[in-house]
């Protein structure tokens, strides 16, 4: 399914007649404006480790202090952007293509972007780390045990992957790969939302991306 994709990017960045038209809205212009920088928030982590929900209570608390934010939630651009792709190891390489080069845009573009993805190799996840200067791509790892993820089980997902209902399911049958060198490791199942978001924001104001109180 995902290799029309590659097909067509290969074919297109070997064009010659395709030539980059550079923005006088810079980055740096947009930043001044917002009275913030632009970076990207990547969580990774098993399903159930609470990846979505930090990165919506991050996003509520940077709303709040005026700030310009979108989060690419894996979940939903399934529904979407992603339609076309499985939960093979191809496809999921695929996936964290495309949200990578969307979450770029959306720097690019001077937003605070969040993703949370399972993203559960390690070399997609450098790939995306690679796309960004030094400094803008910020790994954060949703660390919880297995166990944890699925006594949580919110979507009652790992229920059905046990069973062999759905097949594929990341930790169960399919491969995670720990971040060897994430910028922040948040153990979900030790503390809570509101302690993680306090640790992503303290990040932000010592990497000077948003400004201290
Ligand atoms: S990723 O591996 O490609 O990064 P992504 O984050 O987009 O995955 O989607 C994961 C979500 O899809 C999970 O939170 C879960 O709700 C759902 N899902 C459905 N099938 C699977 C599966 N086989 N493995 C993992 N997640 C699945």
């Amino acid at each position: 399914m995902y290799i029309w994709t590659i097909e067509w990017t290969i074919k297109n960045s070997m064009s010659k007649n395709i030539i980059w038209h550079q923005t006088t809205l810079t980055r740096q212009k947009r930043s001044i404006q917002n009275k913030h920088k632009s970076v990207l928030l990547w969580f990774t982590g098993l399903s159930s480790s609470g990846k979505s929900t930090i990165a919506h209570a991050v996003e509520k608390k940077l709303f709040q202090i005026n700030c310009q934010t979108v989060v690419l939630d894996g979940d939903n651009i399934r529904h979407g952007l992603c339609v076309d792709l499985d939960f093979s190891i191809p496809d999921r390489e695929e996936n964290i293509r495309r949200i990578g080069e969307t979450a770029k845009l959306f720097v690019d573009a001077g937003i605070i972007t969040l993703t949370a993805l399972i993203s559960p190799i390690s070399s997609d996840r450098n790939k995306v780390r690679h796309l960004f200067t030094p400094g803008d791509f910020i790994e954060i790892y949703c660390r919880c045990t297995i166990v944890t993820c699925e006594q949580r089980d919110t979507k009652g997902l790992y229920q059905r992957a046990k069973t062999g209902e759905i097949k594929e399911f990341t930790g169960i049958s399919s491969p995670y790969e720990e971040p060897e060198n994430p910028e922040l490791i948040l153990d979900t199942d030790k503390i809570s939302v509101d302690q993680c978001v306090q640790k992503i924001i303290l990040l932000l104001q010592q990497q000077n991306i948003i400004q201290t109180d």
